[in-house]
C-alpha cells in the first residue's frame, strides 16, 4: 500500500510518517522492564500521598467485596436457618453498610486515581514539549513529526493509563482473586476444589483469546495509522489533488485503507463477541457445578445451604478479574513499549549543546568572525569547507551562489542553529559555543524564504519577538516594514485572526509581517535568508523598501536572488560547493569576470530586472 501525491514537503511526508508509525505499534514488547517502570514510577512521586490513599480504599473495597457472599452465609446459616429474626436485621443492616462503604471506597478509588491520571498526563506532555524546545534543528530535520506527535500523545496516554489504573487494578484483581480462593477453601475445601475445576478451561479460552486479539488489535492500530497517514496526505496536498482532478483517484484510495481499518475493526470486534459468551458459559458451568456437587452435599448434610449461596456468589465474582488482568497484560505491554520510546525522546541529547556553564551573551555590537570553518549536516557529506569570513559591525554581507552551495549553511552556523565540526565562529570576538543559545539568539534575527506565521492575530504575530512591545511600538514596526497600509485594510485590522498556515494573507504581506516582527525584536544581527525570493515585484519593491528601513545600524546576513538587493552589499561572497570563491564589492567582483560575473548574467538578468541590466551595462 504505497502511494505518493506531487510533494508534500520534507522527510518524505507523510506516507513515511504512516508506515514508520505502523511500525512503531508493531513492535511487540516485555510486558513489564524495570529499568522504564521505575523510571516512569518516579512520576507517580509527587502524588504519593493520594496515591497511597488509592490504595487503601482499593484494600478496602477488596475486602468488602469479599465479605458480601459472606454475609450472605450467615444470613441463611446463622439467623434464616435458626429463625432468629433478630440477628438477621443486624446482618442485612452490616450488608447494607458494606454496599455502601463499596460504593465510597470505589468512588473515592477511581476520583484520586484520575486526579492523579491527569496530571501525570499533563506533567509528561509538558516535559516533552519543553525538551523538543530544546532539541536542535538537527533533530527536528531527521525525525518525522507525525511519530513525534504519537509520542507526546499516544504513548503518554498509554503510561497514564499504566501509572494510574493498570497497577492499582493489578494489585486489586490479584488480591480479589487470592481471597476469593482462600475463603471458599476455608469454607469448603472440597466443593472449592471441585469449581476450580473450570479455572483450567477459564485459563484456556483467556489464553486463545489473548492471541488472537493481540494480532487483531495490532491490525486495527496499524490500519487506523493508515487512515491519519493517508487523511494528512490528501490535506497537505488537497492543492495538487484539485489541481491534477485526482478527487476520485485519490477518494478511491482513501476508501481502501478506510475499509481496511473497517474490517480490522470488525475482526477484532467479533473476537469479543465470541470470547465475552464463552466466558458467561463458563461461568454458567461453575455455578452448575456448584448447585450439582454442593446440592447433593447438602443434601446429605455435608454441606450447609448458606455456603452453597455463599459459593454461587464468588463464583461470579471470579470472572471479572479474569478478564482484566488478560486485558492489563496488553496494557503493560503497550505501555512498556510506548515509555521506551517517552524515556529516549527524553534522554535524546541537543546536537548543540548547551555549555557547561552557560555565560550570558553580553549586548553585542554585532561583529561576525567565521574562523576556517567546516561544516557537515551528517558524516557523509561535508557541506563547508575552510569558510573565513569577517563582518564589522553594521555591515551588510550578501551571500550568492547556486542552489545547494551552503548559503543557507552559513546563516543557520552565525545563529548557531548547527555547531561547526571544525574551526570557530565568533560574535564581537566570543566563541558562540560558549555563551548561552538564548542569550545569543535573542539578540539576533533571523527573516526566511518560508515567512511563518503562527495562529492568533496579526499583532500577536508582530508582537512574538518581544510580547511586552505597546500597540504603538507593533504599529510603528509595521509601518518601518510597510506592513500597515495593507494591515489597516484587513477587515479587523490588527486583530485580524490568522488563519493556520497564514494562507488568509498573500505570501508577500506574510513576508511584511515576519519583516516587521523582525523590527520589533530590534536585534543586532539580522539575517535573511531569501526574504523575497518567492514574491511579486511589486511585493518585492515593498519589502526591498522595508529592508533598507530594517538593514539600517544592523549587521546583516542577506542571501538574496536580486541584485537591487545586493548591489549595495558591503561585501559580496560568492558561494560554490561550500567554499568562498570570490569576495568583493559589486564592482570589483563584475571586474573580475569570474564566478560571480557569469552568476551575475545567468541568473540576475531577468525579464524582471530588464532596468537594472541596463542600468549596470552603462
Ligand atoms: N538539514 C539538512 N540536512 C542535511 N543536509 C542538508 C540540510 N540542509 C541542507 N543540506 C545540504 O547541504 C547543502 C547546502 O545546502 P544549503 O546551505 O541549504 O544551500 P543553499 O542555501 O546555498 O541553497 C546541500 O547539498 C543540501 O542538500
Ligand atoms: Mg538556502
Amino acid at each position: 500500500m504505497s502511494f505518493s501525491i506531487g510533494s508534500v514537503g520534507r522527510s518524505g511526508g507523510p506516507n513515511r510518517a504512516l508506515r514508520s508509525l505502523a511500525n512503531e505499534n508493531e513492535k511487540e514488547g516485555r510486558a513489564f522492564d524495570p529499568h522504564v517502570t521505575r523510571r516512569l514510577l518516579a512520576f507517580l512521586r509527587p502524588h504519593a500521598v493520594k496515591m497511597v490513599g488509592a490504595f487503601v480504599l482499593m484494600l478496602l473495597a477488596t475486602g468488602l467485596t469479599l465479605a458480601v457472599p459472606y454475609l450472605m452465609k450467615v444470613a441463611i446459616d446463622g439467623a434464616i436457618a435458626t429463625k432468629d429474626a433478630a440477628s438477621l436485621g443486624q446482618i442485612c443492616l452490616a450488608m447494607g453498610a458494606a454496599f455502601v462503604g463499596l460504593y465510597l471506597t470505589t468512588a473515592g478509588q477511581r476520583y484520586l486515581l484520575s486526579w492523579v491520571g491527569q496530571r501525570v498526563l499533563a506533567t509528561l506532555r509538558l516535559r516533552l514539549v519543553e525538551h523538543l524546545q530544546r532539541l536542535s534543528l538537527g533533530y527536528h530535520d531527521k525525525n518525522i513529526i507525525g511519530v513525534t506527535i504519537s509520542r507526546v500523545i499516544s504513548d503518554v496516554a498509554v503510561i497514564n493509563e499504566l501509572l494510574s489504573q493498570g497497577l492499582i487494578t493489578l494489585v486489586g484483581d490479584v488480591l480479589i482473586l487470592v481471597g476469593t480462593v482462600i475463603v471458599m477453601l476455608t469454607m469448603s475445601p472440597r466443593l472449592a476444589l471441585i469449581t476450580f475445576s473450570v479455572i483450567p478451561l477459564m485459563l484456556i479460552a483467556t489464553r486463545i483469546f489473548s492471541g488472537h486479539a493481540k494480532s487483531a488489535f495490532r491490525e486495527t492500530r496499524r490500519s487506523v495509522a493508515s487512515v491519519i497517514g493517508a487523511l494528512a496526505e490528501d490535506l497537505t496536498g488537497m492543492r495538487v489533488i484539485q489541481a491534477f482532478a485526482q478527487e476520485e483517484e485519490t477518494q478511491s484510495r482513501f476508501a481502501t485503507v478506510n475499509e481496511a481499518n473497517r474490517d480490522a475493526n470488525v475482526q477484532a470486534m467479533s473476537l469479543s463477541f465470541v470470547f465475552l459468551p464463552t466466558m458467561d458459559f463458563l461461568g454458567v458451568l461453575s455455578t452448575a457445578v456448584v448447585l450439582w456437587f454442593g446440592g447433593r452435599a447438602v443434601t446429605a448434610g455435608d454441606l450447609t445451604l448458606g455456603i452453597i449461596v455463599a459459593f454461587l456468589a464468588y463464583v461470579t465474582r471470579f470472572f471479572q478479574p479474569v478478564q482484566e488482568l488478560s486485558q492489563l497484560y496488553t496494557t503493560f505491554q503497550q505501555a512498556m513499549a510506548g515509555g521506551e520510546r517517552v524515556l529516549e525522546l527524553l534522554d535524546t541529547v541537543p546536537e548543540v549543546p548547551e555549555p557547561e556553564t552557560p555565560a550570558e551573551m553580553p549586548p553585542i555590537d554585532g561583529r561576525i568572525e567565521l574562523d576556517r570553518v567546516y561544516f557537515s549536516y551528517n558524516p557523509e557529506t561535508e557541506v563547508l569547507h575552510d569558510v573565513s569570513l569577517v563582518i564589522q559591525p553594521g555591515q551588510m554581507v550578501a551571500l550568492v551562489g547556486p542552489t545547494g552551495a551552503g548559503k543557507s549553511s552559513i546563516a543557520n552556523l552565525v545563529g548557531r542553529y548547527y555547531d561547526v565540526t571544525d574551526g570557530t565562529v565568533r560574535i564581537d570576538g566570543i566563541d558562540v559555543r560558549t555563551v548561552s543559545q538564548q542569550s545569543l539568539r535573542r539578540q539576533m534575527g533571523l527573516v526566511s524564504q518560508e515567512p511563518f506565521l503562527f495562529p492568533g492575530t496579526v499583532a500577536d504575530n508582530i508582537r512574538f519577538g518581544r510580547p511586552s512591545a505597546s500597540q504603538e511600538d507593533v504599529e510603528s514596526a509595521a509601518r518601518m516594514s510597510n506592513a500597515h497600509e495593507f494591515i489597516v485594510d484587513l477587515v479587523n485590522g490588527y486583530e485580524t485572526p490568522i488563519v493556520e498556515g497564514g494562507v488568509n494573507l498573500s505570501v508577500g504581506q506574510r513576508q511584511l509581517v515576519c519583516i516587521a516582527r523582525a523590527v520589533l525584536a530590534d536585534p543586532r544581527i539580522l539575517v535573511m535568508d531569501e526574504a523575497t525570493a518567492s514574491v511579486d515585484t511589486v511585493t518585492e519593491a515593498l519589502i526591498q523598501e522595508a529592508l533598507d528601513n530594517l538593514l539600517k545600524g544592523r549587521t546583516s546576513v542577506v542571501i538574496a536572488h536580486r541584485l537591487s538587493t545586493i548591489r549595495n552589499a558591503d561585501i559580496i561572497c560568492v558561494i560554490q560547493d561550500g567554499k568562498i570563491v570570490e569576495k568583493g564589492k559589486h564592482g570589483e567582483l563584475l571586474a573580475l569576470d569570474g564566478v560571480y560575473k557569469n552568476l551575475y548574467e545567468r541568473q540576475f538578468i531577468g525579464a524582471d530586472e530588464p532596468v537594472e541590466a541596463a542600468e549596470i551595462s552603462q
